[in-house]
């Protein structure tokens, strides 16, 4: 971990009596310390400027840190790494939400649960058909998601931890169903059930790929793929969507409303609608011979392509997250018989020339989890716009773990950031007929 300087307070900017004001500085478990600013204006008279919010702490959280500087990933303190190579999913949720991992009667107990929450009301089947076929699938989670407040809205207590519980393993449980049920339906396939002898990841690949006209068994080597990919995604504290889920939050607004807020987040393609951007602009490369040209428009800044998978708002070394599922794109590809699949060898070529890359090396621009993630979706079958609903799925977690955790918080109040104005200041209403002489045409 990173040393920790110690300040007892920040001295900033010029106090309403001349001297500088002073702000008292927080100190984390891990990271650095933060200069606590709720009062600098009536301490210096001035807000602080941030617009993307890449430097100023929104909450107190103890579910995830990130030291985007080191690339160290810990959920609850424990390494990525470790919890990949020895945990199942459902051992992940239930230590995101309640901050230990599971013994065994409790992990029998919440698995239990939540395998008999997965089934949805069979009156939700009928939104589905109010999509076109060809909706993209994203579109259609934000909906079905939304529409789930309206059959859990009444009598809903949010500040009741028991009703917290059940919204939450709601969540986890129903979001595998909802997003298979996106993919039959986008295929004219009819729904698949959830079956209760199935693991959560095992489960999921059935809803997705089995058809009642023949037997089905997911190939263990997708099963324990797709378990690595429900873990590593499963949170990454303050991302956007996290971030969209406790600000909708902050309003006390229904969970399954926040869900469809923080779905609608991750859908954009700089976060984790990125996996489905990876596969495109790989296709769009082709051969390895293209792979000038794409990069010369990735570091055209006039031209806003971005190479999909590359870069992070705080990760400038590599995302742990990546090196786990590099190493894994390898077994699982040998393992599901796809290992010389031309585009895994494209990939790995884009990589080995992108790292060497000054612009990139500069930049500290490497792959993030979204560049194998979305190789490894394409091995398991699924086609690009289903990416990033399997992506919602594995975070639906993270949400309702910083759900929970927000509506706890005594701290917690509704956001309201404030903005550094730039219009005109107060004028006199000019008659219409005066208009034309005495503003700037418009419009
Ligand atoms: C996820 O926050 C999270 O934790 C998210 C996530 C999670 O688990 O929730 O980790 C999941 O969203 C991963 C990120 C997936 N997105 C992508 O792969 C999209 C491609 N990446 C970029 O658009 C970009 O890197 C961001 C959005 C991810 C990060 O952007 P930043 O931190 O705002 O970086 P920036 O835009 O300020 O870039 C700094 C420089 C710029 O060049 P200069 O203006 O300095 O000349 O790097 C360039 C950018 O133009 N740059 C890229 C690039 N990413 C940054 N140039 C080409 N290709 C890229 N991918």
């Amino acid at each position: 971990m990173s040393a920790m300087r110690h300040f007892a307070s920040a001295e900033i900017g010029i106090g309403h009596n001349g001297n500088p004001a002073k702000l008292p500085v927080l100190q984390p478990t891990i990271g650095p310390p933060m200069a606590d600013i709720r009062k600098l204006y009536r301490e210096a008279g001035c807000y602080a400027y941030d617009p993307a919010l890449g430097q100023t702490g929104i909450c107190r959280s103890a579910i995830t840190y990130v030291d985007g500087e080191s690339g160290v990933l810990l959920y609850r303190g424990y390494p990525i790494a470790d919890l990949v190579e020895r945990c199942s999913y459902v051992e992940i949720c239930w230590l995101l939400l309640n901050g230990e991992l599971p013994t065994a009667a409790q992990l029998e107990r919440f698995t239990h649960d939540i395998t008999h929450h997965t089934m949805v009301n069979e009156q939700l089947h009928a939104i589905y058909r109010g999509f076109r076929r060809d909706a993209h699938p994203m579109a259609v989670m934000c909906g079905v998601v939304g529409a789930l407040a309206a059959f859990y809205h009444d009598g809903l207590d949010i500040f009741d931890p028991l009703h917290r519980m059940i919204a939450s393993h709601r969540l986890i449980a129903k979001m595998p169903t909802i997003a298979a049920m996106a993919y039959k339906y986008s295929l004219g396939q009819p729904f698949v059930y959830p079956r209760n002898d199935l693991s959560y990841a095992e489960n999921l690949l059935n809803m997705l790929f089995s058809v009642p006209c023949e037997a089905y068994r997911a190939p263990a080597a997708a099963a324990r793929a797709l378990e690595a990919l429900l873990i590593i995604q499963a949170d990454h504290e303050q991302n956007a969507s996290t971030s969209a889920m406790r600000l909708v939050g902050s309003t006390r607004a229904n969970p399954y409303a926040c869900t469809a807020a923080a779905i609608a987040a991750l859908w954009g393609p700089l976060h984790g609608g990125a996996n489905e951007g990876v596969l495109e602009t790989l296709a769009e490369i082709g051969t390895v011979d293209r792979i000038p040209e794409i990069l010369r428009r990735a570091k055209d800044n006039s031209d806003p392509f971005r190479l999909m998978g590359f870069g992070h708002r705080v990760y400038k070394s590599y995302d742990p997250r990546a090196k786990v599922l590099r190493q894994r794109c390898y077994e699982i590809l040998d393992a599901l018989g796809q290992r010389d699949d031309p585009l895994l060898a494209l990939a790995m070529e884009l990589e080995r020339v992108t790292l060497a890359d000054d612009y990139f090396i500069e930049r500290k621009l490497y792959p993030n989890v979204d560049f194998y993630s979305g190789i490894i979706f394409r091995a398991l079958g699924l086609p690009p716009a289903m990416f990033t609903p399997v992506f919602a799925v594995a975070r639906t977690v993270g949400w309702v773990a910083h759900w929970n955790e927000m509506i706890a918080d005594p701290e917690t109040r509704i956001f309201r950031p404030r903005q550094l104005y730039t219009g005109p200041v107060e004028r006199a209403l000019v008659a219409i007929d005066e208009r034309a002489a005495h503003q700037p045409l418009v419009g």
